[in-house]
């Protein structure tokens, strides 16, 4: 039965974890060093850049009868999150004779240390990965070593060192966690709402201090509905990727944050008149995955969104009601035709992502009012969508733009076009003026002088930390010519297949 407490409960290790008395804005990171003494797992950075926190964070499967785990930043992750999932932590992988984790072992054995300080974050990192990918390939290891940071050792041997820990067997890799499964059960949350005697629904606090201030954690969107009907200024956390950047540099502290993360319909993808309904607490990990088939050029740019811990809590709907300009997923919806579920109480109302935002991260979400799902149409028979990421680094970085576009070509002319960047305004937006130049235009028709002059009179020539102005709109266009350029190719190979 769920209970109002002010504890934070979680497993660690075959034990339950009670943190009594942590603030609403504790990281994980921080009560790890400073309350569990556990130093293993450090702190490079504070702003989910470097992987030296990655810890991993694991949840009872549907059936009950094992643990998934996310690897994450520890450092962006607010403790009252963990309440009702296990941690596992560098300490954790010692076995129960002794022994270390075979990619502990390998790290030794390959060098792949030196000073060690990004070695337990490093070693987290490919534990995640191995859980479900025993064997993984080098680009597979490169991957989920993108959020890692090495400054000594070099990337060869800490690949090596896990490609000889991959020959080891499947179950070899597993982490030791059949103690904390029965722990699971025990302090697992109720995935109803609790009634009130006059039929209100309450939302029991993970926390709640004296003052009133609460950290809550429902599990139904209706929960989430009427919390923010009656905390209209409360935080909404999902991922925690921008909230945990806040808290600890501008040391923002919410009254009342609302996490949605054990939100079941919000985690939830379904489909429905060919679009998939994500569910605004659904990982960019998985965003990917589902998109990868139909969208690779969108699944390439989300494999370069961050690394694979922030990816694998970081949301779609946090990227678009962040709304930063050069917020990445946002052109590649755009181009989509992406819709917005809005649900204020039990009102919902169904709102374009390109009529979303009115300003430099200023949207039509209305307090109170949350994004509830992201409605992405699946591919139209003929359709292409192209899309990519220019940033200085290839892995983790932010980026100068990101060019996405949609089309058909019809009798070799170009028809239903829609492009979007990011990085060219206050805020993700279409290129009416560049659509119309391709629309209903051959290939060759199109020229570099008249996508220049459309860039030069829709967006403002402003230099910016990441490009300057010349060296945006140059690949600006630049993007739209080579996505002509390929289409016409990609065509032209259709046609001789024919
Ligand atoms: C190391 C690092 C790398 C990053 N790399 C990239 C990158 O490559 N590209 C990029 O675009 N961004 C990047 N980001 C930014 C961030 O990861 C993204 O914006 C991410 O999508 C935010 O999602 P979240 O779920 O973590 O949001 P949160 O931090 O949980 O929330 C972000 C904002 O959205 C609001 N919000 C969340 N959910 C809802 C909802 N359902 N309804 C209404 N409001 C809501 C929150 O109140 C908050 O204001 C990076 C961040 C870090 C720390
Ligand atoms: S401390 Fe650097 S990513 Fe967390
Ligand atoms: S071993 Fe020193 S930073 Fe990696």
């Amino acid at each position: 039965m769920s209970q109002v407490t002010n504890t934070v409960r979680f497993v660690l290790d075959g034990k339950i974890v009670e943190a009594v008395g942590v603030r609403r804005t504790t990281t994980v990171l921080d009560y790890l060093r400073e309350d569990l003494h556990r130093t293993g797992t450090k702190e490079g950075c504070a702003e989910g850049d470097c992987g030296a926190c990655v810890v991993l964070v694991g949840e009872l499967n549907d059936a009950g009868d094992g643990v998934n785990y996310i690897s994450t930043n520890s450092c962006m992750q607010l403790l009252p999150s963990l309440d009702g999932k296990s941690l596992k932590t560098v300490e954790s992988l010692k076995r129960a004779n002794g022994t270390l984790h075979p990619v502990q072992e390998a790290m030794a054995t390959c060098f792949g240390t030196q000073c060690g300080f990004c070695t337990p974050g490093i070693v987290m990192s490919l534990t995640g990965l191995v859980q479900t990918l025993p064997k993984p390939n080098r680009d597979q290891i490169n991957d989920a070593l993108s959020g890692n940071l090495c400054r000594c050792t070099g990337y060869k041997p800490i690949v090596d060192a896990t490609m000889q820990a991959c020959s080891s067997s499947p179950a070899a890799l597993k982490i030791e966690d059949k103690q904390d499964i029965a722990l699971l059960k025990e302090i697992r949350r109720a995935k109803v709402p609790t009634f009130s005697l006059d039929g209100d629904i309450i939302v029991q606090p993970v926390l709640r201090t004296r003052k009133g201030n609460e950290f809550v954690a429902p599990a139904t969107v209706d929960e989430v509905a009427d919390y923010l009907q009656k905390h209209p200024k409360a935080t909404i956390v999902a991922g925690s990727t921008e909230i945990g950047l806040q808290v600890n540099k501008q040391f923002v502290r919410p009254d009342h944050v609302l996490y949605v993360g054990n939100v079941a319909e919000m985690k939830s993808i379904s489909v429905k008149n060919k679009a998939w309904h994500i569910g605004a607490a659904v990982s960019l990990t998985q965003v990917q995955e589902l998109v990868s088939q139909a969208y690779p050029d969108f699944a390439e740019v989300l494999r370069r969104f961050g690394s694979p811990p922030i990816r694998s809590t970081a949301t779609l709907a946090g990227n678009i009601a962040n709304g930063s300009p050069i917020g990445d997923s946002m052109p590649c919806l755009l181009a989509l035709g992406a819709t917005l579920t809005l649900r204020k109480g039990d009102k919902t109302r169904e709102v374009k992502l390109e009529n979303f935002y009115t300003g430099m991260k200023k949207s039509v979400l209305a307090e109170g009012e949350f994004i509830e799902t992201v409605v992405i149409p699946q591919p139209a028979t003929g359709s292409t969508f192209r899309a990519h990421k220019i940033s200085k680094r290839f892995d983790q970085d932010i980026s100068a733009t990101v060019c996405a576009m949609n089309f058909e070509l019809v009798n070799g002319k170009f028809k239903n076009v829609k492009l979007a960047y990011n990085g060219l305004s206050p805020y993700p937006s279409r290129a009416p003026k560049l659509e119309a130049i391709i629309e209903g235009n051959t290939p060759a028709n199109i020229t570099n002088d008249a996508l220049d002059a459309a860039i030069t009179s829709s967006f403002p020539a402003r230099d910016g930390l990441r490009a300057t102005w010349a060296y945006r709109s140059l690949v600006a266009r630049n993007l739209v010519m080579q996505f002509i350029e390929e289409a016409t190719h990609s065509t032209s190979n259709v046609k001789e297949a024919a």
